[in-house]
């Protein structure tokens, strides 16, 4: 059976499921959120879940009892040479295939992205090098994956629940040596995954590769969609976009803005309008979804946007989800020859010095250079924001503030004249490789320990007391302290 057979068999067991939302189970409120609805018709026919704790997922389940529930992934790095020895590979994969049976998800939702990568860690997601290799490696480590979802599917169902690749954003710059489109028609030749199309994605890859002086918006989707697997997407999402907050004043290049995936932000006009372009592409033939990326939004935008959602494309969205495909058959196509085929032509070891290398370009500790950095060298301006300003202030401000998580030490510091930015090219100075699954809060406290430790010795008692508290009150909030099942009625 070819892997666009499997690919279809697969996809017809897969629900269609309508115009929804994706959240994170702390934000928005989802009780608050999901109130807004109540009484209407046009409330959101499914909810995409981010990645948290079981016990946060499992109240989730009990307090949306009746909506359908999806799955947003995180932490299994697949675009990595390494993904699958990884120390804590087969406890991450048991932890997704039980968050994706608590949820009784259709679907296991990944961005074809790391925040890992070579023993460097980042706070948000790097794209995959755009290389063949890379490509074959990726289809690869899916099959992997959904073989074991497979080994885990629900009694009396055909398959687990189905590996959906996401295309990621591009924060100021891309590396490789083939287009986006083409390195997912490569994966999707390999293995039977869906696809998850990001309209704010998109609008980046056009903002931040040459597109942008070459066509217009209009012309460039056109070109990317002819070129995409657009067939495989099972899942559309759509969120705002915005000028980084670390982005001091607007920047605009060749007449378009510096916006970067921003989930808070409102959505703007040009990603509505490359919905309407994506939604009447005639290969869009297996789409179960359209969800609003909508964690960290207010619940009152979210609502207003929802309905503008259902006015725009709400009777499109339905008409392709009408389009009857015939029943799931039932037979089941295991993937485990296919892994070991494809794993004999990627050159591993290449492919890990490759990975090493964009590691250390991105945080800026080798000067970009060979076939894959081109775009890069010809115009550097996007590495050297990502360098300079988005990667100093995701290790000091994001996914926790170091000056307020270590306040008493940090004032120490000032005191000997050390400056916290050289946090930041200390925290890249060497590779580390992962030993434990990743956790960026955790490893930020670890690392700021170290930090004094070898740079302020003097201080590393205050620092370790307040790593302490840092780490129980995580832990507490984790637990117990933010069951949900606490706060929803
Ligand atoms: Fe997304």
């Amino acid at each position: 059976m070819s892997v666009e057979q499997q690919f279809q068999r697969r996809a017809e067991a897969v629900p269609k499921l309508g115009l929804g939302l994706s959240v994170d189970v702390y934000s928005p409120d989802l009780y608050e959120l999901m109130s807004r609805f109540e009484g209407l018709v046009s409330r959101p026919a499914y909810l995409e879940i981010f990645r948290a704790t079981t016990t946060a997922l499992q109240s989730v389940r009990q307090y949306l009892a009746g909506v359908p529930l999806a799955y947003h992934g995180e932490g299994l790095w697949i675009t990595q040479p390494d993904f699958s020895s990884a120390p804590f590979f087969e406890n991450e994969l048991d932890e997704v295939a039980s968050q994706l049976d608590t949820l009784c998800s259709p679907w296991l939702n990944h961005e074809c992205a790391t925040k890992q990568m070579a023993g460097y860690t980042f706070g948000t997601y790097l794209p995959p090098l755009y290389t063949a290799e890379s490509a074959e490696l990726v289809a690869c480590n899916i099959s992997l994956v959904q073989a074991r979802l497979d080994q885990r599917r629900r009694p009396g169902a055909a398959f687990g629940s189905l590996f959906l690749l996401e295309m990621p954003p591009l924060t100021y710059f891309m590396a490789g040596t083939i287009s986006v489109p083409e390195y997912f028609r490569l994966v999707t030749e390999r293995t039977p995954c869906g696809l998850v199309l990001d309209i704010g994605h998109l609008w980046t890859v056009y903002r931040y590769t040459a597109a942008r002086r070459q066509s217009s918006l209009a012309q460039f989707v056109e070109r990317f969609l002819d070129e995409f697997p657009i067939e495989r997407v099972i899942e559309i999402h759509i969120a705002g976009l915005s000028v980084h907050e670390a982005g001091q004043r607007a920047a605009v290049q060749d007449g378009f803005p510096d916006w970067i995936d921003a989930h808070a932000a409102p959505i703007p006009v040009e990603s509505w309008t490359i919905l309407d372009q994506v939604l009447q592409h005639p290969r869009l033939r297996h789409l179960r979804g359209v969800a609003l990326e909508v964690d960290t939004k207010p619940p009152g935008l979210i609502a207003e946007e929802f309905a503008e959602a259902r006015g725009r494309v709400g009777p499109m969205v339905e008409r392709l989800l009408g389009n009857e495909t015939p029943a799931p058959t039932g037979i089941f196509v295991p993937l485990t020859g296919e892994r070991r085929a494809h794993q004999a032509e990627v050159d591993q070891r290449r492919l890990e010095a490759d990975y090493v290398r964009y590691a250390r370009i991105a945080s800026g500790q080798e000067p970009p250079d060979g076939p894959a950095w081109k775009a890069v060298t010809d115009d550097p301006s996007g590495l050297e924001r990502y360098i300079h300003v988005y990667l100093p202030h995701e290790i000091l401000h994001w996914g926790g503030e170091v000056i307020d998580m270590f306040s008493e030490t940090c004032k120490g510091l000032k005191e000997q004249g050390l400056s916290l930015d050289d946090f930041v090219p200390w925290w890249f100075q060497r590779s580390r490789p992962a030993d434990r699954p990743y956790d960026f809060f955790l490893l930020k406290i670890d690392r700021f320990v170290e930090f004094v430790a070898e740079r302020a010795p003097a201080l590393i008692g205050p620092a370790r007391r307040e790593a302490e508290a840092l780490r129980q009150g995580y832990e507490e909030a984790n637990a117990g302290g933010r069951n949900l099942m606490e706060s929803y009625p």
